[in-house]
Parts: C-alpha cells; sequence; structure tokens
C-alpha cells in the first residue's frame, strides 16, 4: 500500500449518501487495504448543514460549497439526484481529472453521452453500476462479462418502489396509496415518487441497460414508458383469479436493425421466476446468442443495497486510479435506433365497462375479428341487479399475438360503440 492518500469529495448526505459516508468512514482501514491507497473524505455537500445528521459522521465534513470539495477531490462521488446542478457538478469533475461514481440514472439517461464523452476527453473513469436495480451488479456483467458475446434481450423488474406497491396489492390486498407512503418511508421511492409511479425511473434505467447492451446510445425519449397508476384492485383481482401477476416490466430487445426499448405494466403467470420478486426487490434477465439465459436478482432500492453498489465503483475506480491505468472509453460503435412500439407482438388484456344486454358480447367480437385479432378467452363480471337504470357490466378480453398499432385501432372502433361505456384496462401478457 502506497503512504499517500487520496481525496473523496461525497455530494449528498441523504437515503444512499449517508450510508455511502458510514461506510467510508467505518471501513476507511478495510478500504485501504482493498485500494492500496487511503481515501480521505475531505467533504460532503449537501443543502442544509443544519440538518440532523448520522453522527458516526464528522459533522465538520458537511459543506455547501460543492464546488470548493470537487476541485479538490482525486474522486467525487454524486448522490444528489435531478439534472442540475449535478450534470454541470459532474461535468467539473471530469475535466478537473477527478474520477466519478454516481447513481444518479435521471441524468445519465438523459446527459449519458455528454457525461461519458467528458470522461473520454479527460481520461477518467465515470461509474455507475448503482443507477440501474439498486445493489444488483447488472450494468458490469453487461458491459464486461458479456463484452464477447451478443445480448438479444433484457427484460426485468427495475423499479423497488412500483414492484413493492404492485405486490403488496397482490399479496395483502394494500390500497395504492397506503403501499406508496410505505415504500417512502422506506426510502425506495425517488424524492418525487412520480419518477418511480409513472415509469420514468424504470425508463431512465431501460435506456441506460440498453445503451450498454447494445454498444449504441439511447435517451430516456427512446424508451415508451406505461406507469402503474391506472393499475386497480380489480385488475389485481382479474390478473389473481387467471394464475397472473401484474408487474412493471422493462424490455430492452433487438428489433430487426434497431432495438425496442419499453416500460410498461405486464400479467407474468404466477410460476414465471419474475412472478417471485416480491416487495423492493428487481430482477434482471440477459438472454445472448452465447451464455443463453442469465438472472441477476436482489435489493433494487434502498439506502445501504445501494451504497454497496456505489462502494463497489469507488473501490474499483480508485483502484485503477492509484495504479495508474487508463479509464475504460465508451463502446457506444453499433449505433442502433430505437423502433417504435407499434409493431411490437404481444398478448393483451382488455378491461371494459359496457351495457349489459342483447348483442354487445358478440359486436366486440366482431369488431375484434374485423381487425384481425383473435380472441383468446372472454369473461363477463356478474354485477347484482340494478335497480334503475340501464345494466351494466365489465368484461375481460384476453387477446392472441397481436400489434400494438391493431390494438389500438380496434379499441378506438370499440370506445366509440353506443354500448360501450370505457376502456377501463389494457394490460400486455408476458408467457
Ligand atoms: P435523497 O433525496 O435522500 O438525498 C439527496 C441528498 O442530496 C441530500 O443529502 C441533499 O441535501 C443533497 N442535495 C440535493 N440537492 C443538492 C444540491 N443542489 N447541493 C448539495 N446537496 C444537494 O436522495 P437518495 O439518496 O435517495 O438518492 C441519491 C441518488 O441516488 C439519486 O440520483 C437517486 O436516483 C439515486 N438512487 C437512489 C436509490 C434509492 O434507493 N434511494 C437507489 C439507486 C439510485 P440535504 O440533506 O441537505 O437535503
Ligand atoms: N426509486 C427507485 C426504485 C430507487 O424504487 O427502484 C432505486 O433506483
Amino acid at each position: 500500500m502506497t503512504d499517500r492518500s487520496f481525496k473523496v469529495a461525497l455530494l449528498g448526505a441523504g437515503t444512499v449518501g449517508s450510508q455511502v459516508a458510514r461506510i467510508l468512514t467505518e471501513d476507511a482501514e478495510e478500504l485501504a487495504s482493498r485500494i492500496g491507497s487511503r481515501p480521505e473524505l475531505i467533504g460532503i455537500a449537501v443543502r442544509d448543514t443544519t440538518a440532523a445528521r448520522d453522527t458516526t459522521v464528522d459533522a465538520a465534513l458537511y459543506t455547501t460549497d460543492a464546488e470548493a470539495l470537487i476541485d479538490a477531490a482525486d474522486v467525487v462521488i454524486e448522490l444528489t439526484g435531478g439534472i442540475e446542478p449535478a450534470r454541470t457538478r459532474i461535468l467539473r469533475a471530469l475535466s478537473g481529472g477527478a474520477a466519478v461514481v454516481t447513481g444518479n440514472k435521471a441524468l445519465l439517461a438523459k446527459h449519458g453521452t455528454e457525461l461519458q464523452r467528458a470522461a473520454d476527453a479527460a481520461g477518467v473513469q465515470l461509474s455507475y453500476e448503482a443507477a440501474v436495480a439498486g445493489a444488483i451488479p447488472i450494468l458490469r456483467p453487461l458491459r464486461d462479462s458479456l463484452a464477447g458475446d451478443r445480448i438479444t434481450r433484457v427484460l426485468g423488474i427495475m423499479n423497488g418502489t412500483t414492484n413493492f406497491i404492485l405486490d403488496a396489492m397482490d399479496s395483502t390486498g394494500a390500497q395504492f396509496d397506503d403501499a406508496l407512503a410505505e415504500a417512502q418511508r422506506l426510502g425506495y421511492a425517488e424524492a418525487d415518487p412520480t419518477a418511480d409511479v409513472e415509469g420514468h425511473d424504470a425508463a431512465a434505467k431501460a435506456a441506460i441497460v440498453a445503451s450498454l447492451a447494445f454498444h449504441s446510445e439511447f435517451t430516456i425519449d427512446d424508451v415508451h414508458c406505461e406507469g402503474i397508476r391506472e393499475i386497480s384492485a380489480d385488475d389485481v383481482a382479474a390478473a389473481q383469479a387467471d394464475g397472473y401477476v401484474i408487474k412493471l416490466l422493462a424490455v430492452c430487445e433487438l428489433d430487426g436493425e434497431g432495438v425496442n426499448i419499453r416500460v410498461h405494466p405486464t400479467l407474468i403467470p404466477r410460476k414465471h421466476p419474475l412472478a417471485s420478486v416480491r416487495d423492493a426487490y428487481n430482477a434482471v434477465f440477459v438472454e445472448s446468442r452465447d451464455a443463453g439465459e442469465l438472472m441477476f436478482y436482489g435489493p433494487g432500492a434502498g439506502g445501504a443495497p445501494t451504497a454497496s453498489a456505489v462502494m463497489g465503483d469507488f473501490v474499483t475506480l480508485s483502484r485503477r486510479k492509484v495504479l495508474g491505468g487508463p479509464a475504460i472509453p465508451d463502446q457506444s460503435h453499433r449505433n442502433l435506433e430505437a423502433t417504435s412500439l407499434s409493431r411490437v407482438v404481444s398478448r393483451y388484456t382488455v378491461g371494459l365497462h359496457v351495457k349489459d344486454k342483447l348483442g354487445v358480447l358478440a359486436r366486440i367480437a366482431q369488431v375484434f375479428a374485423d381487425h384481425g385479432i383473435s380472441i383468446q378467452t372472454m369473461h363477463q363480471t356478474k354485477h347484482p341487479e340494478h335497480e334503475a337504470g340501464e345494466p351494466e357490466t365489465t368484461i375481460r378480453i384476453v387477446t392472441h399475438r397481436t400489434t400494438d398499432e391493431r390494438l389500438e385501432g380496434t379499441l378506438a372502433e370499440i370506445s366509440a360503440l353506443p354500448t360501450v361505456d370505457r376502456v377501463t384496462s389494457i394490460i400486455r401478457v408476458e408467457n
């Protein structure tokens, strides 16, 4: 081990940053042995230096002057979140020659190319394992372990908050809002949980995964994204009755000459391995030409698990810095385009609220047939007799495989029927 220490600046001391500060403090000796040089935590940038903090960390380290910290650091760990000022600060660190670790998927999914180019230009390392699936090592396997293979599809549960909510709705009958509040209390949710619930967080991760898996540059704008806010207790119960569970899946797959990247709620059979992913756990399936099917599973969110991924990056890039090895440059040479969702083929379950009268089912079935969509099953809910007004009912249709485009045309026509009140849900079905 060298006698020299190297300087570490930590930006952020929230759910993840506080755990990183704890590990840097408590494990200082062990980290020094693993890295071959002593990391010196020179400061922690926060917004409010008077807030109550973890007492194991020296209170004198907290500062609001992030720029001064960055300029003095050899390694910067960014755990503040959001686009600005995180982007400007990371660019400042890289151009100043500091290696950077970040877990900021929102930033990477929007400005990843810019940040990677800045790192390449400065010849320093930019690492972000924590940005996808919390503690699960998935980005390094995609970038390094599978570097000699050809990945064809990545499919996974990449958001802990929504998995926690859907699992609670499925297993305990919890209401959506109660399950979300509990996920926030446990530190799984983003500062603004809309990013979780609307699927944007999973979409950001899907863009990062697709970029590495397919050696191309994708942003969150390339991802088709649907969230779980519209999933009702009725949808969950209907899925249960048919032997399915609803999960928010992220899918990145080769599609002709391009890559289709999408996030949406999906019905999966209860015997599917992803169906057993509970609470805030994540799981990522990778399918490749030579390795076949691989599955990565573990805690997808939370302070300590995410800090584990941050520290893995930190130790790896610090060792490289101490040894003087070159940084790994960008590998996005394939330049594949993102493809449109319209031609993706899937099975669907469709919920319709309709008038309960002669010929309604037959008319709906005819519209499906007219659009070339074959119905696999159809189920009508038995409602109590109505005292007044026309009786109404809910029907659920499961289709055979069809395209999104075809289903859209079908449902536009069905919605216009006078006997159809509304389409209550459209959820894809995975085998
Ligand atoms: P928190 O909201 O819990 O913490 C954010 C921290 O950053 C706080 O300490 C806050 O200071 C500080 N901060 C925010 N803005 C600024 C600013 N402009 N200048 C200085 N400090 C600032 O976030 P998390 O710890 O949950 O997340 C951090 C990052 O890690 C995010 O990018 C997130 O997406 C990512 N991530 C989070 C996971 C999780 O499970 N929570 C999992 C994987 C990735 P103060 O304390 O004074 O308010
Ligand atoms: N809010 C994110 C989630 C944190 O729930 O998965 C981990 O990225």
